[in-house]
């Protein structure tokens, strides 16, 4: 039998890329049997050449050249692990137009830019795959465009960022407070020396823009998805979440409505009994519903240097099996749709309220009527501690227009007898 090989180029040797690396060699001996040919990387593109030397057999395939591999004929795929939007984005439109297929894990490219990448892998007849993008090793990208495809998808809703919830694990299990749970991620090396884009939900965001995209055929980017982070959740939420029957979880949500799509990621009380709520540390899951399928839910590791080269290995290797059989670009663009994306003052949700007020008669009734001229419909009226002349609430109302809500928080916060809203967390349901 001919010995094939394709000949593949990685931009980045960094966490994933050393991963990637590993992967394939640890394949090496299968991956003839298993797709048909051998996966050869013929070049690596690293900016610090002595650094990255460390890291392979032979150095001599380090390069700091990008052009050593744009204008390489013989490279057939690029593997981009280096992160970032530019040089990035360049890189993988011009492999793409010297008719290369393009692999990536980068979520920041596809959340803003995945339609000119796709559309220049369709003009080239070329596959661009980014599984690793969304929940690093967990199958999720591909599902939603394959196997699910004989569905109308309803809802994704999801745990996408590890860090954060390591810290809410760590709150609900141990008491922590924010401050000394996102320390402990801090050391553990869970949370970057800058975590904005984890805590305030942005890396959650850019993942539900991508697979919004993937689930309801119609394109939603980074910039419409509304995001709000965990670093005003408390211990003492979590614990009263839990006296109700919740978990507290930093949710990213894509939801098919009447009306248009809902894209957002922000802390939310869920149900215990919901498979999401027992997802615990650093893990990831994917919560789907689709008409024929009803529920899936897809867990596991969504980051690592292992983890994630586990999703950009299994995009190349259904690259090179595209290039055998000489389908490249067969599962391109799914966005065939253009459907409204809502804001979040129009879409309804049911909240969990803490508040401060002073302990005398009528407050609680001053309360009620400021959510009741507001269209606010309370669910539940909770007394819980009491500190001197003044009384914590917590009140769950029913569904609601955020809109709405929010004429009745200000409202509330401009009264004398409300000392502090302490917190507004949305429900899940
Ligand atoms: N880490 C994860 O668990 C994970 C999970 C899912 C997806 N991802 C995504 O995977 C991508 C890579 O992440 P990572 O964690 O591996 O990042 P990383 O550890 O920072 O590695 C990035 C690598 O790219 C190189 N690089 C960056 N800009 C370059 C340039 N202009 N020219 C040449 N080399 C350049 C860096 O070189 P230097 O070291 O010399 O700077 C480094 O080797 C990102 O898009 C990230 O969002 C990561």
């Amino acid at each position: 039998m001919e010995n094939k090989v394709i000949k593949a180029a990685m931009l980045g040797l960094g966490t994933v890329g050393t991963g990637v690396y590993k992967v394939l060699k640890l394949q090496k001996e299968e991956m003839e049997a298993k797709i048909g040919a051998r996966v050869e990387l013929k070049k690596i593109l690293v900016r610090n050449l002595q650094k990255a030397a460390q890291k392979v057999d032979d150095p001599s395939v380090l390069t700091n050249d990008v052009q050593e591999i744009l204008d390489d004929p013989e490279i057939e795929i690029v593997i981009e692990v280096m992160g970032g939007i530019q040089p990035a984005l360049s890189y993988m439109l011009e492999a793409l137009n010297a008719g290369k297929s393009v692999v990536t894990a980068n979520k920041d490219v596809v959340a803003s830019e995945g339609k000119k990448l796709l559309e220049a892998a369709k003009a080239n007849g070329r596959d661009f795959l980014y599984e690793a993008s969304v929940a690093g090793g967990i199958p999720i990208v591909r599902p939603m465009k394959q196997c699910l495809a004989g569905n109308h998808i309803t809802e994704v809703v999801g745990i996408f960022n590890g860090t954060t919830n390591f810290i809410l694990t760590k709150m609900s299990k141990e008491g922590m407070e924010f401050e000394e749970a996102l320390q402990l991620a801090q050391d553990l090396g869970y949370a970057e020396s800058d975590p904005t884009s984890d805590i305030e939900g942005l890396d959650a965001g850019r993942k539900v823009a991508i697979l919004a995209s993937a689930a309801f055929n119609s394109r939603v980017v980074f910039e419409n998805v509304y995001t709000e982070g965990i670093a005003r959740i408390t211990a003492k939420d979590i614990q009263y979440a839990k006296e109700m029957g919740c978990e507290i979880k930093l949710l990213g949500m894509a939801r098919l409505t009447a009306e248009g799509i809902e894209a957002r990621v922000h802390p939310m009380l869920i149900n215990k009994d919901h498979p999401l709520a027992s997802v615990q540390d650093s893990y990831n899951a994917v919560f789907v519903r689709g008409d024929a399928v009803q529920d899936t839910m897809f867990y596991g590791r969504g980051a690592g240097e292992l983890p994630t080269a586990s999703a950009v290995v299994g995009d190349v290797f259904d690259c090179v099996r595209n290039i055998l059989a000489d389908c490249c670009g067969r599962i391109g663009c799914t966005c065939y749709k253009d459907l409204p994306i809502r804001k979040i003052s129009q879409i309804k949700s049911k909240y969990f309220v803490r508040m401060e007020v002073e302990d005398r008669p009528g407050v609680l009734a001053s309360v009620t009527a400021v959510f009741g001229n507001n269209s606010v419909s309370i669910a539940q009226f909770i007394q819980k501690e009491k500190k001197g002349e003044l009384a914590e609430i917590v009140v769950i109302t029913e569904k609601v227009q955020e809109r709405h809500f929010m004429d009745a928080i200000r409202i509330l916060e401009g009264m004398s007898i409300i000392r502090e809203i302490s917190s507004l967390i949305r429900v899940y349901g």
